[in-house]
């Protein structure tokens, strides 16, 4: 039976009628957007076990009318060849953001998920949006796509389609990606075809959207990954423009690892009675999978300190890594600079063509190379599972995008390590790059902690006063409004007076990094962190 032409609606539900938005009148659209009914074994799980989970897990949720979390995949009520495929994989549960995720999206609800990288988000997001695919009428000819996905870059794009694809063939949902640098030709044939899912960057959607290759007329189901980042980049007229065009009443997702304040107003305006799932800390942090480390110097030691680096990584079983750097010419002369030292590497960023691009990652993934060097064009989203070090040769602009950068290794639930040069120019972050270090247990190297209190060390308002939605009343979406809080609502941050930084931890002795992180990474790597960091700060 063709998945398309159901249009029994498994799951029943709720029908949206909104009929104005954005000062734009609409006919009334009907379409389902609930698809949910409770596992009885949710149903009764009592309100304690429920706080005792969210507090064990580092859960947070607020908003109105919260549905319960579901603990195994069973209980998500999807179809048994989706949990079938769970258990192939040998995944034990859902993550925290998918026990939470789950039933806010498939219960029609908008919703912000914030959670660590690597946590799962992905799939927070593709299924419910497969199961509301599902419930809806099929495409008709010229029909444009039910569920839209935003994301910054290109090479996020395509790994959010494979996953598309990878479910959307379990349930015979067709997906299309569309994005800048490739062949226009093959994505407008997809688009003929018909795609209930289309995953996008701004830019080319535009262009398809202004030539009338696309319509999104019957998207009732639109999904922003890593809206910041989005924003960050200047895609919010694109964003405003896109949004118009798409079905009022829809559903509407964001995720992301960071949720800074520039996107909440975004939020607020493109949300309606949005429920928001916190996993971690409320303020920004990173995957505490990763164990960080900051080293103090100048800009002229970096390139030794990198090959050093580089020879110890080498000695690792396990040791692909990714070397983030500012710009895309210190890309190219950082990269060539080390294959002349004999280390093969693969570059991208942003002025390579796109074949390019995709040949280097795919030679990255499937680990013919095991060296990249990026800009930031690969700090988001991007899931390759076996990277085990990530070394930001260049601060980044901003410490959410130093846990992006991050956190594209300790992917799922396994571990790796992050080296940060970090000269004096870097200085206005070091108070909030130490409140994420300490956050996350990590020890503190004291150049660093010397650097807060030149001037400060950062900004009062990105740097501790930085209360995000936890600690102020007059947040839109704590304290502030009838909805209901659950959870931990853990703060994360220790006041300055009473936070030890560094703790039993001494950057200038060899003997103790072995099991010095409080987070209980263990890595073989901390031998020679002793040696470089001798170096480094003797
Ligand atoms: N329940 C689960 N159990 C184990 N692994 C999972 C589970 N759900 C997803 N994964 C795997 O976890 C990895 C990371 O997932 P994903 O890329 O969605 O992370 P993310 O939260 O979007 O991270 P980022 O913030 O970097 O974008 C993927 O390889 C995915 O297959
Ligand atoms: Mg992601």
């Amino acid at each position: 039976m063709s998945y398309y032409g159901n249009t029994a609606k498994p799951y029943g539900g709720f029908y949206s009628d909104q009929g104005m938005q954005n000062g734009v009148s609409h006919s009334k659209p009907k379409f389902a957007k609930h698809f949910y009914t409770e596992h009885t074994a949710v149903s009764h799980r009592s309100r304690e076990d429920i706080a005792s989970f969210f507090e064990l897990n580092g859960i947070s949720v607020t908003g109105n009318n919260i549905p319960n979390p579901i603990l195994t995949f069973e209980e998500s009520t999807y179809p048994a060849h989706i949990v079938n495929y769970f258990k192939k994989q040998s995944w034990k549960a859902p993550t925290s953001i998918q026990s939470q995720g789950w039933p806010v999206a498939l219960s029609g609800r908008d919703l912000i998920g914030i959670a660590q990288t690597g946590s799962g988000k992905t799939l927070s997001f593709v299924l419910p949006a497969i199961i509301h695919i599902g419930a809806q009428p099929p495409l008709a000819y010229n029909d444009g796509p039910i569920c839209l996905i935003l994301a910054p870059t290109r090479e996020l794009a395509q790994q959010v389609a494979s996953v598309a694809l990878e479910f959307g063939q379990l349930n015979n949902v067709r997906n299309v990606c569309v994005y800048g640098g490739a062949p226009r030709g093959p994505q407008i044939r997809d688009l003929r075809r018909g795609a209930e899912i289309c995953i996008a960057t701004p830019g080319r959607l535009i262009d398809f959207l202004d030539q009338g290759q696309i319509n999104l007329k019957r998207c009732t189901h639109l999904i922003l990954d890593e809206a910041d980042r989005m924003l960050d980049m200047g895609f919010e007229p694109q964003i405003r423009k896109i949004i118009q065009q798409i079905t009022p009443g829809r559903q509407t997702l964001m995720f992301s690892a960071t949720w800074p304040k520039e996107i909440r107003r975004l939020a607020s305006e493109f949300l309606q009675d949005p429920i928001r799932i916190n996993i971690g800390s409320l303020n920004i942090h990173a995957n505490h999978n990763i164990t960080q480390i900051v080293d103090v110097l100048t800009e002229y030691e970096k390139e030794n300190k990198l090959l050093t680096l580089l020879e110890e990584i080498s000695k690792e079983p396990e040791n692909k890594t990714i070397i983030f750097v500012e710009t895309k010419k210190k890309c190219d002369t950082i990269g060539r600079s080390m294959r002349r030292y004999g280390w093969p590497v693969g570059i991208i960023h942003g002025d390579k063509s796109q074949q390019e691009r995709d040949w280097v990652l795919n030679e990255f993934r499937s680990s013919k190379t095991t060296i990249l060097i990026a800009t930031d064009v690969a700090s988001r989203g991007l899931d390759v599972d076996d990277i085990r070090f990530v070394i930001n040769f260049d601060f980044p602009k901003s410490c959410e995008d130093y846990v992006h950068r991050i956190g594209r290794t300790g992917r799922a639930n396994s571990k790796g390590t992050a080296y940060t040069f970090f000269t004096s120019n870097n200085f206005k972050q070091s108070r909030e790059l130490v409140e994420v270090l300490t956050e996350a247990n990590q020890q503190i190297n004291p150049k660093l902690i010397e650097m807060t209190n030149i001037r400060g060390g950062g900004s009062t308002s990105r740097g501790f006063s930085r209360g995000g939605f936890s600690q102020r009343g007059g947040s839109r979406f704590r304290g502030s409004h009838h909805g209901n809080t659950y959870g931990s609502a853990k703060s994360g941050f220790q006041s300055k007076s009473d936070t030890h930084y560094g703790g039993a931890y001494n950057y200038n002795q060899h003997d103790n990094l072995h099991s010095s992180n409080t987070n209980g990474n263990s890595n073989s790597h901390t031998t020679y962190q002793n040696g470089y960091r001798n170096n480094a700060l003797g």
